[in-house]
């Protein structure tokens, strides 16, 4: 409760809608989404009626733009791209407070589509280790998400 998250890669809005409801009426949630259409409806069906979500249509890679709100507890990263590790990685030196906290979402697939997701996973860890991140847990979300994974970093800054 409270916290605020920059959550990048919102799609329509279903799992923000569930954090900005976990953070709560003096938490907020900072949304980033570059695909219009989907873009456009977590504006008109998310970001319209929750008084705690900032809605950004913009690159995720451009981390400067959501600096507004200051440094954040939490960033969530879901989108999906060959370089999330890096898009997650450069927002949270930008917008990741000391202390805080990283959540990644990796899609395997994204990445390489041939390669064990476990062996996926593993290296992206390690990615994140290497960029100073204490790595706390991998948790696989098969069958529930195929080929997906959460990563739970801490950031020391
Ligand atoms: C897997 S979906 C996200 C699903 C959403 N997090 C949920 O659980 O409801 C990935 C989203 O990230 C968006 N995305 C991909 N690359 C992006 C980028 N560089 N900047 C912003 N959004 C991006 C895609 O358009 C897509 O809507």
């Amino acid at each position: 409760m409270g916290d605020k998250v920059l959550y990048l890669g919102t799609s329509t809005g279903t799992t923000p809608s569930h954090v900005s409801d976990i953070v709560g009426p003096k938490g907020l949630l900072i949304g980033v989404e570059f695909a219009p259409r989907v873009g456009r409806e977590f504006v008109e069906n998310v970001a319209r009626v929750r008084r705690n979500v900032v809605p950004y249509i913009a690159d995720a890679r451009e981390t400067g733009k959501f600096a507004s709100f200051g440094k954040v507890d939490v960033v969530y990263c879901d989108v999906a791209q060959p370089d999330q590790t890096e898009i997650a990685i450069a927002n949270c030196r930008k917008n990741l407070k000391k202390g805080g906290r990283l959540l990644l979402i990796i899609k395997s697939r994204s990445i390489d589509v041939l390669r064990e997701p476990r062996e996926v996973f593993r290296e992206e860890g390690e990615r994140l280790s290497a960029a100073g991140f204490s790595v706390e847990r991998i948790i696989e979300l098969s069958p529930f998400d195929k080929d997906h994974a959460l990563i739970s970093a801490g950031f020391a800054g």
